[in-house]
């Protein structure tokens, strides 16, 4: 009797339990979108999450390979890319299965969840002067970074987004982030933590 008694309640803990489990870790995250102004190093972490298993695409590699490159913008030294029409053949080819999506334009597409990468401007200037990208698109970018603007593009979106402060991290540490956000952790990266308004202000 006793251990009937004990065993009902068990139960009832049990889905208690799972109830919680559920609302704590909500749905498995299939398609990730791992976004940000360039340098702020989602090729790099992704070569990392790909060796540690995950199913990673680089979306310029993919609108590459499926012709899917629009006119040259010569002035801003980039390419036009029809986001839509890459969002519905990458519709048409996914397999179910999870994966990370790797680009700046990436929180344009239809994803279950958005993590943006920041890096402190200061630090996002070497990075990208490093990559011998002219004075005016380093300018550009890092006004992009200081002022939040992918972060801002994300927010307009109803996806559920986390944020990434990597400018301290190495790579491996930024794979760790994300695998603690796939993990459910959101706390710790939630939007708005990230302020680079002091050296914004220091610039004028
Ligand atoms: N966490 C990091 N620590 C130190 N250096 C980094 C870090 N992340 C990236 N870098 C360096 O910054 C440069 C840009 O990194 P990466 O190519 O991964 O950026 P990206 O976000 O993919 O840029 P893009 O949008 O142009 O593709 C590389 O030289 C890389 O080695
Ligand atoms: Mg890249």
């Amino acid at each position: 009797m006793n251990n009937g008694t004990l065993g009902s309640q068990g139960s009832s803990l049990d889905s208690t339990c799972a109830i919680l489990y559920t609302l704590l870790h909500p749905c498995p995250f299939v398609k990730v979108a791992i976004t940000g102004t360039p340098g702020t190093g989602k090729s790099i972490v992704g070569l990392e999450l790909a060796r540690r298993g995950w199913d990673v695409l680089e979306l310029s590699e993919f609108v590459e390979s499926h012709l899917l490159k629009g006119r040259k913008d010569r002035a801003r030294d980039t390419y036009e890319v029809d986001v839509e029409a890459v969002d519905e053949r990458l519709k048409s080819e996914h397999n179910g299965n999870d994966r990370i999506y790797l680009g700046h334009l990436t929180h344009f597409l239809t994803v279950d969840l958005i993590i943006v990468l920041r890096c402190r401007p200061s630090v996002l200037k070497a990075r990208l002067e490093g990559r011998g990208y002219s004075k005016k698109k380093i300018t550009e970018n890092l006004e992009a970074e200081g002022c939040d603007v992918i972060l801002v593009e994300a927010m307009e979106t109803s996806i559920p987004i986390c944020e990434i402060d990597t400018t301290a991290m190495d790579a491996n540490q930024v794979a760790d982030a994300v695998e603690e956000i796939l993990d459910g952790e959101r706390k710790k990266y939630e939007p708005g933590h990230v302020d680079w308004s002091e050296e914004v202000l220091a610039w004028y």
